[in-house]
């Protein structure tokens, strides 16, 4: 049989699977049945429904139910934490150690030892391959970790397009041979499919990690009722020492689980944090750094000195993988943007103004220098973009934390009153973003 004949043989083959549904595929058993009800008591315990919570300010988001969550919805009873399709393994896992649960799953035998083998599935559209490759493409150039096509290995990963909304399982699951990725209509965003791919690599939620509460709150009266199993927290720390970072691509919004769509199920402890929240962009600096933590990549090079939290590139052990507002082999310049829109801005103790608009495809990062010794202070007065949970569209993020590695304050909605914030140190990246529509800003700033 020639080699044409063979693909349409299966091709015949494979679109007859494609009718299965997770619903087919998910007969939970006893045990799984039982983790989620302990998960779901052990929270039910944690709280006080009683608890009174202010309300938080609302923004006119355009969408504010989370994507991941609203094309999911038919499937709130299959998936845990809104899209993880729990395996047995990993239930094992979790279970162990007093049912801890990590934001890496850690267990070795849950990562893929020898590249990752992939199939996309029949059925898939042109545009739902390209998102997904592209996303494969991401994963593959930022770590260690080898995506290759399928040739004759039993385990592999199944991007699957027929099927309701985006879920994935955590890390390779060895009973599962075709370990299935489900791309449904309205998941064909490069930050979902990367997402999924994430939790396919090993990675939990950002917000499940065991020290979220220093960073957010839940709010437990919003949460629908019976769900607050998603909501549990990990016992187990695994978070490699990487700094929280509210703009994961792991992160829920902030209207995870909520019971009314318009309220914050989620906020986060510095309120200028909350519109970071739900960015479905792609990758952060942090996630692409805790996959490589994760799959050991670093381990190939040696330490070449890389500065401000960079660190040596596996894929090319001479040069250093820097946090997004650094460049430079070391990372020991700052980085103005892809086109070098941005710039250098010099803060004395004057008040002075930055008023700024960028268009659709614009990227500029602009350095607010202070004197050494004193900090950068800003007061925000006009934030114009397209509004929406994580501003993964159109942004101004201001990087305030000393480290400048974890995603900064975003802001894409209108701002009322304005708001005073004060960096942690005297050299302060302001990132101006725009992949949609544009962006535009006016704030002043000064040395404090
Ligand atoms: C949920 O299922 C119904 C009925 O099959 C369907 O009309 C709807 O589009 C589904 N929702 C999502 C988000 O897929
Ligand atoms: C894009 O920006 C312009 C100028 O601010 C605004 O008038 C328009 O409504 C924006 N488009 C969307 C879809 O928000
Ligand atoms: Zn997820």
């Amino acid at each position: 049989m020639d080699r044409r004949a063979l693909i349409t043989l299966v091709s015949c083959c494979l679109a007859f699977v494609s009718t299965t549904t997770l619903r087919d595929l998910s007969r939970p058993d006893t045990e799984t049945v039982d983790f989620l009800q302990s998960l779901q008591d052990e929270v039910e315990q944690e709280f006080d429904r009683e608890i009174q919570f202010d309300q938080d300010e609302s923004f006119p988001v355009t969408d504010p139910v989370d994507p991941l969550t609203a094309l999911n919805a038919n499937y709130s009873d299959l998936l845990f934490e809104g899209d993880i399709r729990l395996s047995h393994e990993a239930i094992l896992s979790l279970q162990g150690d007093h049912r801890s649960r990590r934001q890496a799953v850690r267990a070795p035998n849950l990562l893929w030892r020898d590249g990752v083998p992939y199939t996309l599935g029949e059925g898939l559209s042109a545009t739902k391959r390209k998102v997904i490759r592209e996303a494969i493409a991401f994963w593959n150039r930022e770590t260690c970790v080898n995506f290759r096509a399928r040739g004759t290995e039993d385990h592999y990963l199944y991007f699957v397009g027929h099927d309701q909304g985006c879920w994935s399982t955590v890390g390779r699951d060895k009973k599962q041979t075709q370990q299935w990725i489900s791309i449904g209509d309205g998941c064909q965003l490069f930050g979902i499919a990367a997402h999924e791919i994430g939790h396919a690599l090993g990675v939990m939620h950002q917000q499940s990690r065991p020290d979220r509460d220093d960073f957010v709150s839940i709010m437990w009266s919003r949460i629908k009722r019976k769900v607050e199993g998603n909501f549990a927290k990990a016992r187990t720390t695994n978070t490699y020492d990487l700094p929280y970072d509210y703009g994961s691509v792991m992160h829920y919004g902030p209207t995870s689980f909520a019971n009314n769509p318009k309220t914050h199920t989620i906020s986060a402890k510095d309120a200028n944090y909350l519109l970071t929240m739900g960015n479905r962009e792609g990758p952060s600096f942090l996630d692409v750094a805790l996959v490589n933590k994760l799959y050991s990549c670093q381990d190939r090079c040696p330490d070449i000195g890389c500065e401000n939290g960079g660190y040596p590139d596996s894929r090319n052990c001479g040069v250093c993988k820097c946090a997004p507002v650094f460049t430079g082999t070391y990372c020991e310049l700052p980085w103005f943007g892809p086109s070098s829109c941005g710039g250098s801005e010099t803060v004395t103790e004057e008040w002075q103004t930055f008023d700024r608009k960028v268009v659709k495809d614009q990227h500029c990062i602009f350095h607010f220098e202070a004197p050494e010794g004193s900090k950068v202070e800003f007061d925000l007065e006009k934030v114009d973009g397209l509004c929406n949970y994580g501003c993964y569209e159109d942004r101004v993020e201001f990087r305030v934390d000393r480290d400048r590695l974890s995603t900064g304050y975003r802001f894409c909605c209108p701002v009322n009153p304005s708001r005073r914030f004060t960096a942690d140190s005297s050299s302060a990246p302001v990132i101006l973003k725009s992949t949609k529509n544009q962006t535009s800003v006016l704030f002043r700033y000064r040395a404090v």
